[in-house]
């Protein structure tokens, strides 16, 4: 774990008595990590929106695919913010199998997290893995912590899957899209960004209810149209093919086969910073 700033206080104990969105989504991949509470909120979101499983498992997916592409592209350096409950293969893992000399640093608020980034620091002998515990929306610490591993005079693949619809707009006190520039800001040329993101555009109804049930656990939740989404990308140059729905972005033959289940109300997208 990187810097001492980044150890929680006291009272980040894990809270079982609400679900978390953390827990919330490792029920939808399977994982074992989730309290009765977080499975009676997963299945209602279930039940209401019938793609919830598919969406997360999708999801997955697409976070595995722009790690792979951007490794692959010469990308060395990785800041993930919302990581998650460790669901293998996880980010370092992808990176480190094609560069093993890959440099990652995750950052999650989920005292959950905090307990399984020993599970997160496992990495290559060559590269790096680091764990900063700290909240999305304070950017100067994830930044000064992260830059204990990370140069961030080179390029860096910095993201923040399925993480920005747990954010509001200036509206609502978070202003997602002015701290969105905020960590853009300090990335150099030919770094990239990374985002995926729940949408209201391809099944109202249903992730409107999937809001309305989250909002009402005490997770406000913000599903964004395409224009919405594709505003985090302003400056940047979008990778092919693009804002697009996630299993259509560079999909694998498994993606392919996900398709045909039918569209899942998550868009993603990948852009490099010029
Ligand atoms: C749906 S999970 C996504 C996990 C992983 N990025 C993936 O796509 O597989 C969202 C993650 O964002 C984290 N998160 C939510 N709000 C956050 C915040 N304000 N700061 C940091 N992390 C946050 C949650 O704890 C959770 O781990």
């Amino acid at each position: 774990m990187t810097g001492s700033e980044s150890v929680p206080p006291a009272s980040a104990s894990v809270d079982t008595s609400r679900p978390h969105p953390a827990r919330v989504y490792d029920w939808w991949l399977g994982g074992k990590d989730n309290y009765p509470v977080d499975e009676e909120l997963a299945r209602r979101i279930l039940a209401a929106d019938a793609t919830a499983v598919r969406g997360a498992r999708a999801n997955r997916r697409f976070m595995h695919r722009a790690v792979r592409a951007l490794a692959e592209a010469g990308i060395r350096q990785f800041l993930d913010i919302g990581t998650g409950i460790p669901t293998e293969p996880n980010l370092h893992q992808v990176a480190q199998a094609v560069a093993p000399e890959a440099r990652v640093v995750y950052a999650d608020n989920d005292p959950i997290v905090l307990r399984h980034a020993e599970a997160l620091l496992h990495g290559s002998a060559e590269g790096s893995t680091d764990y900063v515990h700290a909240d999305v929306r304070d950017p100067d610490l994830i930044l000064r912590l992260a830059g204990e591993s990370l140069d961030f005079g080179r390029p860096v693949a910095l993201s923040l899957v399925a993480l920005t619809h747990y954010l509001g707009d200036a509206a609502d006190g978070d202003d997602v899209h002015g701290l969105l520039k905020r960590y853009t800001d300090v990335l150099a040329p030919g770094s990239f960004l990374v985002l995926s993101q729940v949408t209201p555009d391809l099944n109202p109804e249903a992730v409107g209810k999937a809001a309305e049930l989250f909002g009402r656990s005490g997770t406000p939740f913000h599903p964004r149209s395409l224009t919405e989404f594709a505003r985090f990308f302003d400056g940047l140059e979008l990778l092919g093919p693009g804002v697009i729905p996630v299993t259509g972005w560079r999909p694998d033959p498994e993606d392919v086969a996900a398709q045909a289940e039918g569209i899942v109300p998550v868009y993603a997208g990948v852009a490099r910073k010029p």
